[in-house]
C-alpha cells in the first residue's frame, strides 16, 4: 500500500507560520499519542527554533498508557516539555498551565530582569491534520474565554485568546503537513485518520491493522469479535464479517463493510487503548 501526500498550498501555510512565529514565545505542538513521532512534522524544529517548546501528546485516552509514559520520557530526554492529554476534557488544564510556565521560565526571568512584569506568554498551537488542534483551542480557550482583540500596530488581523492570566493563544492553529518517507509511518497516519480516507484503500488498511493487532496486542480481536487469532489477516477479516453479520446479498461476506467497521472501532477506541508506535527498545508490549 503506498501513501503520498501532495503539499499543495503548504508553502503558503509555512510562510504564514514563519510570520506567526515572530509573535510568540512558545510553540504548543500537538501530536497523536498513538503515533507520537510519525504524527510530528520535524520541520517544526527549524520553524520554532529559539522558541520554548511544549509537546501535547493528545488522544492519550486512545493510546496505550505504558507506551505514552515511555514516549513522554523520550521527549523530555530530548529537551521538550511534554504532557499527555485528552483535548476534549478540561481536566488537563492545570497540568498544561504548569508546564507552559516551566517551558517559558527563561523568558519570564528575562522579562523580570528588564523590569517587565506580568507580560503574558504568547503561544500558538501547531500540528498535522486531525491531531485535535481545534478541539484543544475550543476546550481551553473557547467561547467562555474573552478574546483580547487586535493589538493595534503589532498584531494586525490576529486574534489572541486568553488561556488564563498568564497565557495568550493565537486563535488559529498552524497546520503542518504529514512528512514521511517510511511507508510504515504512512500506514500509521492513515490508521489514525490524518490522511484523507478518500485516497485510501480501507480494505487493505484493515488487513494491516489486523496484522498489527495480532502481533502487538494479541487477544484484542478475540475479545472484541470472538474469533480465533491463529489465522492470516484475510481470513480474520472474513471472520470479523461473519461475526458482525456483514453479509451481502447472496450470503457472501461483505469484507469492505467489515474493514470499515474494524478501522472505525480502532479509531474510536472501541478496540481498547492501542499504540502503533513504540519508543526504541520497547518494541514489544
Ligand atoms: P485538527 O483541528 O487538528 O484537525 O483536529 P480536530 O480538533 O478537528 O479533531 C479531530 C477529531 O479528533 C475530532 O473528532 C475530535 O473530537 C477528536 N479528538 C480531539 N482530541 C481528542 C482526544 O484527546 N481524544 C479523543 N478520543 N478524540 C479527540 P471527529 O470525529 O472529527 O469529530 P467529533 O467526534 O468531535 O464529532
Amino acid at each position: 500500500m503506498h501513501f503520498q501526500w501532495y503539499p499543495g498550498h503548504m508553502t503558503k501555510a509555512r510562510r504564514q507560520m514563519q510570520e506567526d512565529m515572530k509573535l510568540i514565545d512558545l510553540v504548543i505542538e500537538l501530536v497523536d499519542a498513538r503515533v507520537p513521532l510519525g504524527s510530528r512534522n520535524p520541520d517544526i524544529d527549524e520553524l520554532g527554533k529559539n522558541k520554548a517548546r511544549l509537546i501535547l501528546m493528545n488522544k492519550a485516552d486512545l493510546a496505550d498508557e505504558r507506551q505514552t509514559k515511555a514516549w513522554m520520557e523520550y521527549f523530555q530526554q530530548k529537551g521538550y516539555f511534554a504532557v499527555r492529554l485528552d483535548a476534549r476534557s478540561k481536566a488537563g488544564m492545570k497540568a498544561i498551565s504548569a508546564e507552559i510556565m516551566k517551558a517559558c521560565q527563561e523568558k519570564i526571568e528575562r522579562d523580570q530582569k528588564r523590569g517587565i512584569k506580568n507580560r503574558p506568554v504568547r503561544a500558538m498551537v501547531v500540528g498535522i491534520p486531525n491531531v485535535g488542534k481545534s478541539t484543544f483551542i475550543n476546550t481551553y480557550a473557547g467561547k467562555a474565554c474573552a478574546k483580547t482583540g487586535n493589538k493595534p500596530g503589532v498584531t494586525k488581523g490576529k486574534q489572541w485568546i486568553k488561556l488564563n492570566r498568564n497565557v495568550e493563544l493565537l486563535d488559529t492553529p498552524g497546520i503542518l503537513w504529514p512528512k514521511f518517507e517510511d511507508q510504515q509511518v504512512g500506514l500509521h497516519l492513515a490508521l489514525i485518520g490524518s490522511i484523507k480516507d478518500e485516497i485510501l484503500n480501507i480494505d487493505e488498511l484493515s488487513l494491516e491493522l489486523i496484522q498489527i493487532l495480532k502481533e502487538k496486542y494479541p487477544g484484542v480481536l478475540k475479545r472484541r469479535y470472538g474469533i480465533e487469532e491463529d489465522q492470516q489477516p484475510p481470513e480474520l477479516l472474513v471472520a470479523v464479517a461473519v461475526s458482525r453479520n456483514c453479509i451481502k446479498k447472496g450470503n457472501e461476506a461483505d469484507y469492505s463493510k467489515a474493514a470499515a467497521l474494524i478501522v472505525d472501532e480502532f479509531r474510536g477506541g472501541t478496540l481498547g487503548r492501542i499504540s502503533l508506535e513504540f519508543p526504541e527498545g520497547r518494541e514489544t508490549v
